[in-house]
């Protein structure tokens, strides 16, 4: 019943998405190949759009199924899941030169565990705009994809410290080295972008470079791990492993009731954004599944009350080495199946009846389940689920696999958790309960 190829596919996909407008890119392909019709926030639907997706800002995406069945008293099935990742973000300023080398200029973006980032072969990737020959605004993804940058450890002879739990300074001591400078040499990022664009999208029509939204990234790819392979390793697991698993659910799902999927750029910094959770993406896409009839008689209201969302997002399983992180009667394993969230004071979003419904439907499909909660005496993370509850008033349960190093250049997690995933998302969709 799974799919062997599915942990491969997942890391093709990881590999292939360094970015989340990569992210998206990759998703409308999947999506366009399976006849999804490509929509526009800016013009007019068709009446019946069977299938469908829109994106906003080239970092968030929405694909639905419109279901045979009538809308509002069906509801929808939701799974929500976010693009981005932790990671080094280039700055406006992107250079800067220190001791004759040319090094990038970085801004953390999200909580990066920055340990992990000295000693990779860093590449760089994401959006660029600019003007083309006729003074007209245009934009690109780019990807370098081979390595252009690193960041050296300091040798243990230089820091006799290093191993005592020294800190790290994001400002000081995280600029990348890309270059070596000669007497009187300068380094033009903005040169080095448009000769790359112009040899990689030539269509793109790029004359100068203005701006970027860009990204460091390990070039390392994705691996299996262990004696028996029963792991998988890669950047971004959190949460590309959610929201590849989960289109590919959208993708099998039947065409019976109506199934979308929400993927949220911005989560790592907290969803505030036109394109986050937190912003109109979401109500404005579902309104317009809703006919202009049934908008006056309180249509979008019925429609969330009779609907469900998963926030898919990954747990933290209980480390080896670091046991006592955890609360003794909730230790989510790797390969253990979907662990259920639940915080009693909302960080994650759920509640009896729907925790009720998601052990129902790994019952049905033989997946085995967990559940977490945090020591009472750590701060708890929170994810996308308990801000769309709030924003559309949609009840939400949020669930993930189990994974090691959340938030690492380089995660850890469990080869079998994407088949589990997908069945269950796949039986939510399809409403075997
Ligand atoms: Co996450």
């Amino acid at each position: 019943m799974t799919d062997p190829a599915l942990p491969e596919d997942l890391l093709d996909f990881i590999r292939r998405s360094p970015t989340p407008y990569h992210v998206v890119d990759n998703a409308r392909l999947m999506l366009r190949d399976a006849g999804f019709r490509h929509l526009t926030e800016t013009k007019p639907w068709p009446d019946a759009v069977s299938a469908g997706f829109v994106t906003r800002d080239d970092g968030s995406l929405i694909a639905f199924r419109g279901g045979r069945k009538p809308l509002l008293e069906n509801g929808l099935r939701l799974a929500g899941v976010h693009t981005d990742s932790p990671c080094l973000r280039l700055r406006p300023n992107p250079t800067r030169e220190s001791q004759g080398y040319g090094q990038f200029s970085v801004e953390t973006y999200g909580g990066v565990l920055l340990h992990p980032w000295y000693d990779r072969d860093l590449s760089l990737a994401g959006r660029i705009s600019g003007l083309d020959d006729a003074g007209g605004l245009v934009s690109s993804l780019i990807d370098f994809r081979d390595p252009v940058a690193f960041i050296p450890s300091l040798a243990i002879h230089l820091d006799r410290e290093a191993n005592k739990g020294r800190n790290i300074n994001p400002q000081t001591e995280l600029s990348p080295v890309v270059l070596r400078l000669g007497e009187g040499e300068s380094f033009d990022l903005e040169e080095v972008l448009l000769e790359r664009i112009r040899r990689d999208r030539p269509e793109a029509g790029f004359a100068r470079v203005l701006s970027w939204d860009l990204l460091l990234y390990d070039t390392q790819p994705p691996a299996r791990v262990g004696i028996h392979g029963e792991f998988i390793a890669s950047a971004r697991l959190d949460n590309l492993l959610s929201a590849f698993v989960a289109l590919r659910a959208l993708l099998d799902a039947e065409d019976e009731y109506a199934s979308v999927i929400v993927c949220n750029d911005h989560e790592e910094v907290g969803s505030v954004s036109a394109s986050g959770a937190r912003g109109t993406f979401l109500s404005a896409v579902l309104e317009r599944l809703i006919s202009e009839e049934d908008k006056g008689a309180g249509g979008f209201s019925r429609l969330m009350q009779n609907s469900l969302m998963l926030s898919v997002d990954n747990a933290h399983g209980v480390h080896p080495n670091f046991a006592d992180r955890h609360d003794g009667g909730h230790r989510p394993m790797l390969n253990g199946g979907p662990v259920i969230k639940i915080n009693a004071n909302q960080r994650y979003a759920g509640s009896s009846r729907s925790v009720a419904l998601f052990k129902a439907l790994c019952g049905k499909t033989g997946v085995p389940w967990q559940s977490f909660t945090n020591r009472a005496d750590l701060a708890c993370g929170s994810t996308i689920g308990p801000l769309t509850a709030a924003e559309i008033g949609i009840p939400v349960l949020d669930i993930g696999v189990a994974q090691f190093g959340m938030h690492s250049i380089r995660e850890l997690a469990g080869s079998e958790d994407p088949g589990h995933l997908l069945r269950c998302i796949t039986a939510f969709y399809n409403r075997l309960v």
